[in-house]
């Protein structure tokens, strides 16, 4: 069996019901819309988040979930996915989940207007059943992801990030919403509880795993639904290129950041940048943090009993660090 179903076999009915509730929660009466959301939904990604909601949901309250449950995990994928929608015209992108994106199909307009519409669906989704403490967990993580993604702009605009900084934008764009997956899922079945913070921080921390994982198939040239060698191209700098710049001469500095800066579109520039971080460990270094964080992880997860739902998590873990899209 696949790792992915090894995983959902425990929670394997609660994600049925969830896609048939998560299309429902994004119909409209706009034509246009809902053949957008159509597309959206036919093209599915990997339900990461739903996946953590009701793992955490089921492991805190020993294989309950409720109503609720179900609301945040529909609301967080509405959230995520109205994030790469969004993302797309952000990038400039024109492939999601291995088909065009929705700003390659109806434009840059349409796809702005379809992720706010995501967005209110989700908040809606909350507020019309009085989940005000998931609405604020939301909530949260909707703020830290437009600083993040705007901390990111700004840093790239004056190519001077460190890796501190580095974090900071991962945990803000990626690792708060896996966070508020992992802290919806406790709260929606035991409100109030200590497990809530623990698991948010065990959401930040695989969060961040997942966020380095991702930028490392940047690098790579594995087919994974969207483009890849794009973030120097975009100015973005990401784990492996701020630990070789780190490293490297004063002489190689300047050629990269001028490479960055002034032949970003230069495709045999680029790429000669993207062998140098290659050749200088820059993979290899964001490997063992990515690793760092996975650890960190697993180690908050000792702290519950043994269960189905705490073994499909720790598979989880490894899952985010060992995928291949
Ligand atoms: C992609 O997330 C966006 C990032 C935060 C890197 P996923 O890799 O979970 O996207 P899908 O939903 O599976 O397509
Ligand atoms: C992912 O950002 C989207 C958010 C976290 C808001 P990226 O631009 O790094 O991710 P991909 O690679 O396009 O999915
Ligand atoms: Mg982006
Ligand atoms: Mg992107």
């Amino acid at each position: 069996m696949k790792l992915i179903e090894n995983i959902k076999q425990p929670i394997a009915f609660e994600m049925d019901l969830f896609e048939k509730k998560f299309r429902l929660s994004m119909s409209s009466r706009v034509a246009l819309l809902n053949r957008i959301t159509h597309y959206i939904v036919n093209r599915k990604g990997k339900q990461m988040r739903p996946m953590f909601v009701f793992l955490t949901a089921k492991m805190i309250s020993n294989g309950e979930v409720s109503e609720r449950t179900y609301r945040g995990a529909s609301v967080l994928e509405l959230i995520h996915t109205a994030t790469l929608v969004h993302d797309d015209v952000v990038d400039e992108s024109d492939r999601r989940r291995g088909f065009f994106s929705v700003n390659a199909l109806w434009k840059n307009k349409i796809a702005v207007l379809v992720g706010d519409f995501l967005l209110s669906k989700g908040l809606l989704l909350c507020i019309d059943n009085n989940d005000f403490d998931l609405l604020k967990i939301i909530s949260v993580a909707v703020r830290e992801m437009s600083e993040g993604e705007l901390l990111q702009i700004e840093k790239a605009r004056n190519l001077d990030i460190t890796e501190v900084v580095y974090y900071e934008i991962i945990r803000q764009k990626t690792a708060t919403l896996i966070a508020a997956c992992c802290s919806l899922g406790a709260a929606s079945v035991k409100p109030l509880s200590n497990d809530i913070e623990t698991m948010r921080k065990f959401g930040e921390l695989i969060g961040m795993a997942f966020q380095i994982k991702d930028d490392l198939f940047d690098y790579g040239t594995k087919q994974i639904g969207k483009p890849t060698g794009i973030d120097i191209k975009e100015q973005k700098m990401t784990l492996p290129l701020i630990y070789v710049l780190n490293q490297c001469s004063k002489k190689e500095k300047r050629w990269i950041i001028n490479s960055i800066k002034n032949h970003n579109k230069d495709s045999k520039r680029v790429n000669e940048v993207i062998s140098f971080v290659k050749d200088n460990g820059g993979l290899d270094y964001a490997v063992s943090k990515m690793k760092y964080f996975q650890k960190e992880a697993l180690h908050l997860l000792e702290h519950f009993p043994e269960s189905i739902y705490k073994n499909s998590l720790i598979l989880m873990v490894n899952y985010v660090i060992e995928r291949n899209k």
